[in-house]
């Protein structure tokens, strides 16, 4: 593997989650992978989880991390060719992302969506630019439009925690006071419509997510209709795709409660995280034996390490 940006660059999926799971038993059986190799993590945007379980992972696999937080700690990026850079960018993408290579065997890189223009988000440029001029390996730590190690995480999580062979689960749009990303929900939605689950998303109108990421799920703009008989609700906000990045007024009765729970089969909720407590999420729930948000975060490791391995092992 030499790209971990989104599902389709997963052969197949069950085997990769099944690995995983191999890992969380035997954290340290592959030390020696990554011997004298050095694994770059590349932050664009602010980030707990994703940070702190890639490096654990890395580490568990033997390799040498470096952490860069470019937006704070880099120089300031030129992204457009053909530009004369006489404004406030200092270093070119092309001279970055190439010197990185460098110094690392794998890079890992976060660079959320502006919400401003959907071509230019859609297209990845960030992202792609990284791949094009590192030379090494990339794994995506979340971009613009997806977010494949959380995704990876979640469906173990689901495979780890279900208690019928096809469980039901929805994607259920929550309230929130700022327009967010859809990478974590089109992630979520093409992993799940990859995966041996019965898969609805749930959200009110106007917050259709880009068909690209949805074949094969079902949906509906009626949130007791998709909870009915779930095993397994994921709770996140996202913007509209069309018109791009913007949040309509009203939805808040959207926020999951208890009292909704009733008509699921005893469903687990999980959210990505960090969440906006009695906003996006009750904290009844995230308090409550229904919540497994923090096991949810835990198989972060297990996702990362899984990639990292097959990285490893393919460039050894
Ligand atoms: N879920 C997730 O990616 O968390 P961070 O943004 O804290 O990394």
């Amino acid at each position: 593997m030499k790209l971990f940006s989104s599902v389709n660059d997963v052969p197949d999926v069950n085997a990769l989650v099944k690995e995983a799971l191999h890992l969380k038993q035997n954290p340290y059986a592959y030390k020696d992978l990554g011997e004298n190799k050095t694994m770059a993590l590349v932050f664009l945007n602010p980030s707990l989880r994703t940070r702190m379980s890639t490096q654990k992972a890395a580490l568990n696999l033997g390799m040498n991390v470096m952490v860069l937080n470019m937006d704070k700690e880099g120089w300031a990026l030129e992204l457009r060719d053909n530009v004369i850079m006489n404004g406030t960018s200092v270093e070119h993408i092309r001279e970055a992302a190439a010197v990185m290579g460098q110094y690392a065997d794998i890079i890992g890189v976060r660079s959320f969506p502006g919400l401003k223009d959907r071509d230019e988000d859609y297209g990845e440029m960030i992202f792609n630019k990284f791949v094009e001029f590192c030379g090494v390996p990339v794994v995506s730590l979340e971009s613009a439009t997806r977010h494949p190690l959380q995704s990876l995480a979640d469906l173990i999580t689901i495979e780890e925690l279900k208690t019928r062979s096809k469980p039901k689960v929805v994607l259920t749009w929550a309230p929130h006071i700022k327009p967010l990303p859809q990478a974590v929900p089109n992630s979520f939605a093409e992993w799940m419509c990859k995966a041996d689950v019965d898969f609805t998303i749930a959200h009110p109108k106007g917050y259709e997510l880009c068909t690209d990421f949805t074949q094969g799920a079902k949906i509906t703009n009626n949130q007791d209709e998709a909870l009915a008989d779930a095993d397994f609700i994921y709770v996140k906000n996202w913007s509209a795709y069309e018109p791009y990045g913007q949040i309509f007024p009203g939805n808040e009765d959207w926020m999951l409660t208890n009292e909704r729970l009733k008509i699921t089969n005893d469903a687990k909720v999980m959210h990505c995280l960090p969440v906006r407590r009695d906003l996006e999420l009750s904290s009844e729930i995230l308090d409550g034996k229904h919540s497994i948000v923090v096991h949810e975060a835990a198989n972060r490791v297990w996702a990362a390490q899984a990639v990292l391995k097959r990285m490893l092992e393919a460039n050894h």
